[in-house]
């Protein structure tokens, strides 16, 4: 997967050293973006062409763009790491890829190839790869947070797919993604709001799906939680996952539960690292529907000994509480959560390259 495909349109005017090196010593989360960014288009009749890295900057966007009106959007989120020998790698990033053909198909948007997807990653930090932050430590979980986006860009306002469509990746110098570390966080429990329903949408990474979110987050903010958890459409009983993380139950018994995989549930990336890594740790994965009938009652009788969330900005960490207006769902017995912190430092140090890749997860990008 070269990058020669993509013609280098050099910023003018790039960052300065000092300035960027304030940015990586406390960079946040999505606040600031690199020099450039990948972009290649899409039309019904040229198919992707115009391979290239440019200067980061805006859009021009024709106000009647279908995207503005239709959401016809679909994105990824991916990590790019910095090893101590000062290469860059990230991880699994042909499953990204994967998902987003999945979210493409969902969104009636052209599937991209995964030459194109992980060489624009590649093209794109083969100019940025200054701005991927350098770990001062092992506790330092920083990164450069890579985002790819297709947006639906030709002027029409009938109701139809798309026939021009452009790809972007931009990147965003990132810390960790909770500020209090592997604290455990508060959880609210969305009583009303959905986040999807069979045949939908929620398989796939697609804005709408997070415009849909925000009301109940709203909600969570407002009861002092950070993320909200959703239960299914249909029977308002079983439990599907946060707003931007998968949810996994320790048992007592060894045993480790994720929701099984739906139509709405997004596939997380570190959800199935999360299943392969707790089989080597001697765990015994299951996917299953879980309701909040065995949340509640697991967590009170002591059978449930931890909660944790997944995803790629988080990694993972613990739930401390499930919070609605009705209850609070804590945990019998606080045992530190040992499972979850234990499948976390494995997670960090494979991605950080700590650890050897006995899976083969690591792609290396500079
Ligand atoms: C709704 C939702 N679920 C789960 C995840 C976790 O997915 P991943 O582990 O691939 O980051 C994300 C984040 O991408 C998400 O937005």
């Amino acid at each position: 997967m070269s990058t020669e495909h993509f013609e280098l349109l050099p910023n003018a005017a790039p960052t300065a050293t000092n300035i960027r090196e304030d940015i990586l010593a406390s960079p946040g989360f999505g606040q600031y973006f690199t020099d450039h960014m990948a972009h290649v288009r899409w039309t019904l009749d040229g198919d992707w062409h115009g391979h290239s890295v440019r200067p980061y900057g805006p859009l021009t966007l024709d106000p009647a763009a279908a995207v503005l009106h239709y959401a016809q959007e679909i994105f990824e989120g991916i990590k790019a790491y910095r090893h101590a020998d000062g290469s860059i790698w990230t991880f699994r990033p042909e499953k990204n890829a994967e998902r987003f053909r999945r979210s493409a198909r969902r969104l009636a948007l052209p599937e991209l190839s995964d030459a194109d997807f992980i060489g624009s990653l590649k093209a794109l930090l083969s100019q940025d790869h200054a701005w991927v932050p350098t770990p001062q430590g092992e506790a330092d979980e920083c990164s450069l947070y890579l985002r790819p986006f297709m947006i639906a860009s030709e002027t029409f306002l009938g109701v139809r797919p798309a026939q021009e469509v452009d790809y972007y990746v931009i990147a965003s110098p990132a810390a960790a993604y909770f500020k209090g570390g592997i604290e455990p966080v508060s959880i609210w429990l969305s009583e009303h709001y959905k986040r999807a329903a069979p045949g939908g949408t929620g398989f796939a990474k697609c804005g709408g799906n997070y415009a849909a979110s925000l009301a109940a987050q709203k909600e969570a903010s407002a009861n002092g939680c950070g993320q909200v958890a959703f239960l299914d459409a249909v029977e308002n009983q079983w439990i599907e996952e946060l707003g931007g993380m998968n949810l996994f139950f320790v048992y007592q018994d060894g045993r480790i539960a994720t929701p099984r995989l739906t139509d709405t549930i997004l596939e997380g990336i570190t959800r199935d690292s999360v299943l392969t890594l707790a089989r080597d740790e001697g765990l015994t994965p299951e996917e299953r529907p879980i309701s909040i009938a065995e949340w509640r009652e697991g967590a009170a009788n002591g059978e449930i000994t931890e909660v944790f969330a997944c995803g790629t900005a988080a990694v993972i960490t613990p739930v401390g509480e499930l919070v609605s207006d009705q209850e609070r769902i804590r945990l019998a017995g606080d045992n530190g959560n040992p499972i979850a912190k234990r499948l976390r430092t494995k997670l960090l140090d494979l991605q950080y390259g700590r650890a050897e890749d006995t899976h083969g997860w690591l792609t290396r990008l500079v």
